[in-house]
């Protein structure tokens, strides 16, 4: 009888084993190593003084067909959300830092990266990988066929969780959104000149489309595609 019972408490303690070991390795693929891209730490000292950066900012719609570094992806994204203080503050402010910016990156020409496109996530300075592919053509399909949004080397798309601002200051909310995402696009282009590259605010564009190509949650709504190339 005792060897029967020291059996079945053997048999339930694998077993129990057993389901630990499988649960762990049914992870969603989205966190697996593979999918992140850690990106370089940005510099946080240049040689471009604020007031040289805000001279020399300019929409510039034509670049040259040469790639961007993975440290000049790193350090435009850090300009448009990336962390400045332990509590979670970022580049750019945020009504009551509710936050409701999400950023993507279209890769289509960088060096060390293959084209796709990520999400970035300021908190791990890191890049999710969301599709596998240069869709710089598409999206240009999707922004009216506008050309610069397919010769950028890159672009980067801002969207925006309403709810997250609206939830706290209700319809007031909306206008804190449409602010927020004029601070960070600032900082973009401002990072831009610094790093003698160009950059353009592109407003004009299909929403669904945008969602579609960009395999954007239901509940953001694009605001900005940015494409950023050598000029
Ligand atoms: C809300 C907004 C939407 C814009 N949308 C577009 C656009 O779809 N395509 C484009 O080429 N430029 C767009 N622009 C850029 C403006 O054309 C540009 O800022 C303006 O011509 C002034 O030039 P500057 O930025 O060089 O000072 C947009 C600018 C803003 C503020």
């Amino acid at each position: 009888m005792k060897r029967l019972i020291v059996l079945v408490i053997s048999i339930a303690v694998i077993s129990v084993i057993g389901v630990i070991l499988q649960n762990d390795r049914e992870e969603p693929a989205t966190t697996t190593e593979h999918d992140t891209v850690k990106l370089p730490e940005p510099e946080k000292e240049s040689a471009t003084s604020i007031e040289e950066a805000l001279l020399g900012r300019r929409s510039i719609r034509a670049y040259r067909d040469d790639p961007l570094t993975l440290a000049e992806v790193s350090q435009l994204l850090w300009a448009a959300q990336g962390i400045t203080a332990h509590w979670g503050g970022r580049t750019a402010p945020s009504a009551g830092a509710t936050y409701p910016l999400e950023v993507y990156l279209v890769a289509g020409n960088v060096n060390e990266l293959p084209g796709g496109i990520y999400k970035y996530n300021p908190v791990k300075h890191e890049l999710v990988k969301l599709v596998e592919g240069d869709k710089r053509a598409e999206l240009c399909d999707a922004a009216l066929g506008q050309r610069c949004v397919e010769e950028g080397a890159i672009a980067i798309v801002f969207s925006a969780v309403y709810e997250r601002t609206t939830g706290r200051y209700g319809d007031r909310g909306v206008r804190y959104v449409h602010m927020e995402v004029g601070h960070a696009a600032q900082n973009v282009y401002l990072q831009a000149v610094s790093l003698n590259l160009g950059t353009v605010v592109v407003g004009a564009f299909y929403d669904d489309e945008v969602k579609r190509v960009i395999n954007m949650p239901e509940e953001e709504r694009p605001l900005y595609i940015m494409p950023v190339g050598r000029v």
